[in-house]
């Protein structure tokens, strides 16, 4: 089930709150998102018309029931006891020839991030976020391995953002294999994918396992990929929008202040990935998320996937051990706290 399909199912069962009223996408979008846990969609947004920005899907158990394709369940120990199920039968991605995200193509030197209407989230964030909710497909440089995660992505101009990660993350390790040999990273970032695909991309895999096979397994059917132009990576063909780029070797920036998962404004030393090419669907449909309640979306999945033994941040093993059963057990207040304690375990500071 594509986006579009799962906001039209969300339609169909009641669940979607649509805002056709204008509202700015500086603050007020993030703080209609932050305080109406439900999925929405934004259907007229202040400088982009026709354009529209969808939040929020993953927002409660019925909702993840229905992209998971459960139906709309209500109990967690059902959706827990079936996505175990689904996690433990990956399924192999397909790769097609074309599909809708070749619809429309922008050359590297004619991108701007900010024609798509991104955000301004919180009060409390320095910058516009265009990675809230996407995925991150890079391929370790000495193996070959793919790896699909999440990490958040600041506009830094036209065709610059940051993606902030720790580098004992999958695409921290990749990229410092990269930077070693003085080379850049190649990495493509889809925005507006199926939520199983965000919900493996959030998970902490072992090393070397392709997210994209535990999300076929999680939505019981494969995830149908496409070859990017101008980096040699897959993404999904049924993306909303796709960035193909690098991550420049030897550059960090500044990423933040960002309210995070735990609730607090974060900044951190991050890397800087360069567009070499975007492309996008025909009306496409931009996907973000305001995060930094407790009980927001990245923490209705986190729930889900620590049942699943798949809770990693990447940060030292006793704060993961404080952080997993809060997470599982649905305690987002106390696993906030124990995010924002000090040595913070999602992002590094510095590196
Ligand atoms: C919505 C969302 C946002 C996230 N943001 C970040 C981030 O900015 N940086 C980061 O390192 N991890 C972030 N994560 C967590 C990672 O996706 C998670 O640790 C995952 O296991 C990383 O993949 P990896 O194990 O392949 O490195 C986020 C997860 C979600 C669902």
């Amino acid at each position: 089930m594509d986006l579009r399909a799962f906001i039209d199912l969300l339609a169909c069962e009641g669940l979607l709150k649509r805002f056709e009223r204008q509202v700015d996408w500086k603050y007020e979008l993030g703080e209609i998102a932050r305080t109406n846990q439900t999925p929405l969609l934004f259907e007229n947004i202040k400088d982009y018309p026709g354009q529209r920005l969808f939040t929020n899907g993953m927002s409660s158990l019925e909702s993840m029931g229905l992209a998971l394709g459960m139906g709309r369940e209500k109990h967690r120990r059902r959706i827990v006891k079936e996505a175990k199920r689904r996690a433990a039968n990956p399924i192999k991605p397909e790769v097609a020839d074309t599909g809708p995200i070749f619809e429309n193509a922008v050359p590297g030197p004619e991108i701007d991030f900010l024609k798509f209407p991104v955000p301004l989230w919180s009060r409390l964030e320095s910058g516009r976020y265009i990675g809230t909710w996407h995925i991150n497909v890079t391929r370790d440089p000495e193996t070959g391995s793919r790896n699909v995660g999440v990490y958040r992505m600041e506009v830094k101009g036209p065709k610059l953002a940051s993606v902030c990660t720790s580098p004992k993350s999958h695409l921290g390790q990749q990229f410092l294999k990269a930077e070693k040999a003085d080379a850049p990273l190649e990495m493509a970032v889809a925005i507006g994918v199926s939520e199983a695909v965000v919900m493996a991309a959030g998970a902490g895999c072992a090393y070397g396992v392709d997210e994209y096979e535990l999300a076929g397994g999680l939505q019981q059917e494969p995830v149908r990929l496409v070859r990017c132009g101008t980096v040699s990576l897959e993404v999904p063909v049924d993306s909303e929008i796709v960035i193909e780029g690098v991550i420049k070797p030897s550059v960090r920036v500044q990423d933040g202040p960002y309210l995070d998962y735990a609730g607090a404004p974060d900044t951190s030393l991050a890397f800087l990935f360069e567009a070499t090419r975007l492309m996008f669907r025909k009306n496409a449909i931009f996907r973000g998320t305001a995060i930094g309640l407790p009980g927001a979306e990245d923490q209705q999945i986190f729930s889900i996937l620590s049942a699943l033994g798949l809770f990693d941040f990447h940060g030292s093993w006793p704060k993961r051990l404080i952080q997993a059963p809060l997470i599982q057990w649905r305690l987002f207040r106390a696993f906030q706290l124990a995010g924002r304690a000090k040595g913070r375990s999602l992002v590094r500071r510095s590196n």
